[in-house]
C-alpha cells in the first residue's frame, strides 16, 4: 500500500470507525481461517489505523458534504491531491441513488478528475434497456477510461489461464477448433442456496446473478479468436465479438428450475417464479467455434460446486470409445486442466478404458490469487483488462433479456421443481439427450481432490 492511503466506509449503518474496523477484522477472520492469526500482526493494526467510517443514508445529500470534506481534509494533511477511487459495493438499486447524489454534490469535481475511478459490481442494469440508462448516470461524471465494472471470474487466474493454453500448445491450437469440437459444456454450479440474499435473488435469478455475466464472460474469454499478436496478456476486447455472435435461442432450448424451499426463503414471494437454475443451448454464429453447440447450466443447491468449460472432441469409434476426448478447464474448486484419453485395456485386452491426464495447480508452483485481491491490485495500478467494457454489458443484456422475457413476461418457460443436492431438474439432463450427448461434469469430479 502507499505511505498515504484512507478508507472510508460509507453506508447507512450507525457505526463508528471502531465499529467498521471490527466488522472488517471479523469479516476477514470469517473468511480466511487459515490466516486468522493476522489480525494480531503489526501490518493488520497499522492498516486498521487507515480505516475511517462516515454514516449517510445514501440519498442524504449533507452525506456526500462531508465525506468532500474528509477527502479534502486528507489531501490538505497529505499535501497532494490523491487518487479517489469511488467504491459501490452496494445493492444495485442504489446506483442510481448515488450517482446522482455525486453528481449534485461538491464531489463532482472530484469524481471528474480523470485521476478519479469508479467500481461497480455486477449486475449492472437490469436489462439492455436499464444499462444503458444505468451507464447515461455514469458517464455524467465519469468516462469510461474511469469506470471499473467488476466481474470477479475475470479475477480468477485458472480463466484468464486458458488463452495461453490455447495459444501456445501447437495440440490445443490446432485442436481447439470447430473441425474437431463436437460440443462444449460450461457449468457453473454451487452447493449453497440463496442464503441471506433473497430479496436479491428474487429481482434477478439465476439468469442475471451468474449466466449474463460469469458464464457469458467464462464463455467470451475461451472461446474468443487466437490472435497472432505474441504478447501474452492479450487485451479481451474481442469478448464483445463473441458475446455478439451468440445465436439467440428458441423456447426448447431453455430449461428452468427452482430448488424446494426456495419460495419459503426470506424475501422471496411465496408464489415465486424466479428460477434458481437454468440450462441453456446456443452457438456461434461467427468465429473458431462457429455452429457448435454451446451448453450452459448454472444453479443454487446442487449436488456440487464447480465453474469449468469443457470441449468435447468428436468421437470417430462412439460403439467402442464411451467417453470421447475432453479437454476441461477447470476455474474452481480443484483447479486444473485435464484431458482424458482412451487405451487398450491390460488386464483385457479386447477392451478400451479411458485414463485421464491431469495438471492441478496446488501440485504446481502456481499460488491462485484471491479474485478479488487479484482484481484490487489491478484497479489500484489501472490495468484495466480483467474488468468489463460496457459494451460487452450491453450485448450480453441484448442475448439474455429475451430467454428473461419468455419466462417472466410470456411465461412459456415452465419453472421445474428440483430437490436440493441435485443435478437440477431432470429436464435439464434431456436437453442433451436429445441430441445424443449428456453432461461430463462427474467424469472429472476426482480431479485434483489431492
Ligand atoms: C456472485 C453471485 O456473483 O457469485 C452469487 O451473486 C454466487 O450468487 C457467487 O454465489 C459465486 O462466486 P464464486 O466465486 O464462489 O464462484
Amino acid at each position: 500500500m502507499p505511505k498515504n492511503y484512507s478508507i472510508i466506509g460509507f453506508a447507512r449503518r450507525k457505526w463508528n470507525n471502531l465499529d467498521f474496523s471490527n466488522e472488517m477484522t471479523n469479516r476477514y477472520v470469517k473468511n480466511h481461517q487459515s490466516d486468522s492469526n493476522i489480525k494480531d500482526s503489526a501490518a493488520w493494526q497499522d492498516f486498521m489505523q487507515h480505516v475511517d467510517y462516515l454514516s449517510s443514508d445514501f440519498s442524504n445529500a449533507q452525506g456526500y458534504d462531508l465525506l468532500e470534506a474528509k477527502l479534502n481534509e486528507n489531501d490538505k494533511e497529505w499535501g497532494e491531491n490523491s487518487e479517489k477511487i469511488f467504491y459501490l459495493a452496494v445493492p444495485p438499486e442504489s446506483y442510481d441513488t448515488i450517482l446522482i447524489n455525486l453528481t449534485n454534490s461538491g464531489l463532482s469535481k472530484i469524481c471528474r478528475d480523470n485521476t478519479s475511478k469508479l467500481v461497480i459490481e455486477k449486475p449492472f442494469g437490469h436489462d439492455a434497456k436499464s444499462a444503458l440508462a444505468l451507464n447515461t448516470q455514469v458517464l455524467k461524471i465519469f468516462s469510461e477510461e474511469q469506470v471499473y465494472r467488476i466481474d470477479h471470474v475475470l479475477g480468477k487466474d485458472p480463466l484468464m489461464d486458458i488463452m495461453s493454453f490455447r495459444k501456445y500448445n501447437y495440440v490445443l491450437k490446432n485442436l481447439l477448433k470447430k473441425e474437431h469440437v463436437d460440443h462444449i459444456q460450461i457449468s457453473y454450479t454451487e452447493e449453497i442456496g440463496v442464503a441471506d440474499r433473497g430479496e436479491f435473488y428474487e429481482r434477478n435469478g439465476v439468469i442475471r446473478d451468474v449466466i449474463q455475466n460469469h458464464i457469458l464472460q467464462i464463455l467470451s474469454v475461451s472461446t474468443m479468436a487466437v490472435s497472432s499478436d505474441p504478447t501474452i496478456n492479450i487485451p479481451l476486447t474481442e469478448k464483445k465479438t463473441i458475446i455478439e455472435s451468440l445465436r439467440s435461442i428458441s423456447t426448447t432450448e431453455i430449461i428452468a428450475g427452482q430448488y424446494q424451499g426456495y419460495r419459503s426463503e426470506h424475501g422471496v414471494n411465496s408464489s415465486s417464479n424466479t428460477p434458481t437454475f437454468v440450462a441453456i443451448k446456443t452457438s456461434l454464429t461467427s468465429g473458431d467455434f462457429r455452429d457448435v453447440p454451446i451448453y450452459i447450466r448454472a444453479g443454487k443447491f446442487l449436488k456440487q460446486k464447480t465453474a469449468e468449460i469443457l470441449f468435447i472432441l468428436k468421437n470417430e469409434y462412439p460403439s467402442l470409445v464411451e467417453l470421447p476426448n475432453i479437454i476441461a478447464f477447470r476455474i474452481q474448486p480443484q483447479e486444473g486442466v485435464f484431458m482424458n484419453f482412451s487405451k487398450r485395456n491390460n488386464e483385457n485386452p479386447d477392451e478400451l478404458e479411458s485414463i485421464s491426464l491431469d495438471f492441478c495447480y496446488h501440485n504446481s508452483n502456481n499460488k491462485i490469487k484471491d479474485a478479488y485481491e487479484k482484481l484490487l491490485l489491478d484497479l489500484l495500478s489501472s490495468q484495466k483488462n480483467a474488468f468489463v467494457h460496457i459494451d460487452e454489458v450491453l450485448a450480453s443484456w441484448d442475448f439474455i433479456d429475451p430467454v428473461n422475457r419468455m419466462i417472466e413476461e410470456d411465461k412459456v418457460i415452465k419453472v421445474h421443481s428440483y430437490e436440493k443436492g441435485t443435478m437440477g431438474p431432470i429436464e435439464a439432463d434431456e436437453l442433451l439427450v436429445r441430441d445424443g450427448r449428456k453432461w461430463y461434469t462427474d467424469k472429472f469430479a476426482l480431479a485434483c481432490k489431492i
